[in-house]
């Protein structure tokens, strides 16, 4: 007797390099339990539709309760022989409960099914990334009210451009994290339809009802082309894409992560947990986690483009290429989930360095701009405030000293607008705290945002 559920056609056997070729259980037993939970909604279907009687039901429920219990266990036994984790949970049950087992895949095929496990797995992959990034935000927020007031230099071109306070800096990451977690969410709305139903492309001759397989599963709707269901895989690309965004945001903030804990920069330290050593320098400690997020960033978004080719060239219905949409999906999910979950923890493990932060932002000139600002606020245009900054700046950077180390005679041989009253704009808090309106850096605002944020994290 032979092993596959359909070599009945043939006449004679795949050879084992086909076999291992074309199987997919050893990595899609990942979706079992949501393989298992879509087959009781369909056989729960089945038999308020009268397809499946009462007692077949039955058995068919006591079966996956044991399955999903050795699964569980780590007991069940996983075969190549049986190709993928449809076909090996159904043998299983078919082991365990006789004829019902057999009649479980009527007005279905795996087309649809594997459709509905990878839906379900995405939805749920969706939800946990939606709380982790939660997560991250608030630990992100609570480092920012640690330092509303803390000043560091923030930069163009890696070049000091104005002072900042390190609160706002991290509420920027507390943004674009925010707008990932949008992301996702939306992308949900399009995870959660239901193609079960479609069968293997064109429907089924059995008098179903899907509106009640997609309550049963929380779907909010069917897919309306059975086609269409059975064959695309958009859904998932749509969330590879949210997950590369993501993981950009994260690349970006851990490329700072490790330029802020170079000892020429200084700005942070990592706790150790966080680091690893050298094996031949012993004085190093290296920020490998942020380092390594930075790599996996790239993988992620190698399984967008891996994913987005694997659809093109397909014509319409389902194509086994598709099998190849689960190592990338899972990978990008196990790859987020991790980043998230390290990074989350990793914010209450970074140390600021105020002091250093503060003494980065008195060299490069940081209130130069305020300056120019005084000017323009006692009658002068912009531009020429700007050119008597300008030659300000230039005549420092020959005297090597910084603004505010002239004295008012000195300043005002640039513009004899200029009075007593110039040295309060010229000091770092002076020039943080008078950027005071939404999206500002002054001390008040990131305070606002901050209980903005909160709200919204509770809301
Ligand atoms: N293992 C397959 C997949 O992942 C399941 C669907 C196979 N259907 C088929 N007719 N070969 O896509």
């Amino acid at each position: 007797k032979k092993s596959e559920a359909w070599s009945a056609r043939f006449s004679e056997p795949v050879s084992d390099l086909v076999k291992r070729y074309t199987a997919s259980v050893f990595f899609d037993k990942r979706l079992a339990l949501f393989d298992i939970q879509g087959s009781l909604a369909h056989a729960e279907m089945l038999h308020a539709q009268g397809i499946l009687s009462a007692a077949d039901y039955a058995e068919i429920e006591r079966g996956m309760a044991q399955i999903a219990q050795e699964i569980g266990a780590g007991q069940f036994e996983w075969l190549l022989d049986l190709e993928d984790v449809h076909l090996n949970i159904e043998k299983r049950l078919t082991e365990l409960v006789g004829d019902a087992g057999k009649r479980l895949h009527t007005g279905r095929s795996r087309n649809d099914q594997v459709a509905t496990d990878i839906r379900l797995y995405v939805r749920a992959a969706i939800d946990d990334i939606g709380a982790l990034l939660g997560t991250l935000r608030a630990a992100l927020t609570d480092l920012a009210e640690q330092h509303a007031d803390t000043i560091m230099p923030g930069f163009t071109h890696m070049q000091v451009a104005q002072p900042i306070t390190f609160g706002h800096h991290m509420l920027a990451y507390v943004e674009m994290f925010g707008r990932d977690a949008e992301r996702m969410a939306d992308c949900r709305k399009r995870v959660n339809r239901l193609p079960l139903g479609a069968a293997a492309l064109a429907g089924t001759t059995f008098p179903i009802d899907r509106a009640r397989v997609a309550k049963t599963l929380g779907f909010d709707d069917v897919c309306h082309n059975s086609l269409d269901a059975v064959s695309d895989r958009d859904f998932a690309i749509e969330f590879c894409a949210a997950g590369a965004l993501l993981m950009m945001h994260v690349s970006r903030m851990a490329e700072e992560l490790v330029i802020w804990m170079s000892p020429r920069v200084g700005f942070i330290d990592i706790a150790d947990r966080f680091c690893t050593g050298s094996s031949i320098m012993p004085q190093k400690k290296n920020p490998d986690v942020p380092e390594l997020a930075r790599g996996k960033t790239g993988r992620v978004y190698g399984h967008l483009i891996g994913l987005l080719t694997l659809m093109k060239g397909q014509p319409l219905a389902y194509n086994k290429d598709n099998q190849e949409d689960k190592e990338p999906l899972f990978d990008t999910v196990d790859t987020v989930v991790d980043t998230l979950r390290i990074f989350a923890d990793m914010a209450g493990g970074i140390s600021v360095k105020p002091e250093a932060m503060r003494a980065a932002a008195l060299q490069g000139y940081a209130t130069a701009t305020d300056l120019a600002d005084y000017l323009v606020k006692k009658g002068l245009p912009f531009r020429d405030a700007h050119e008597a900054v300008a030659r300000a700046v230039r005549a420092c950077v020959d005297a090597g000293c910084d603004l505010a180390d002239l004295s008012l005679q000195q300043l005002r041989a640039f513009s004899d607008l200029i009075g007593e009253d110039v040295f309060a704009v010229l000091t770092l808090e002076g020039s943080v705290a008078a950027r005071d309106h939404v999206g500002g850096t002054a001390p008040r605002q990131v305070r606002a945002a901050i209980a903005r944020v909160r709200a919204q994290l509770a809301g």
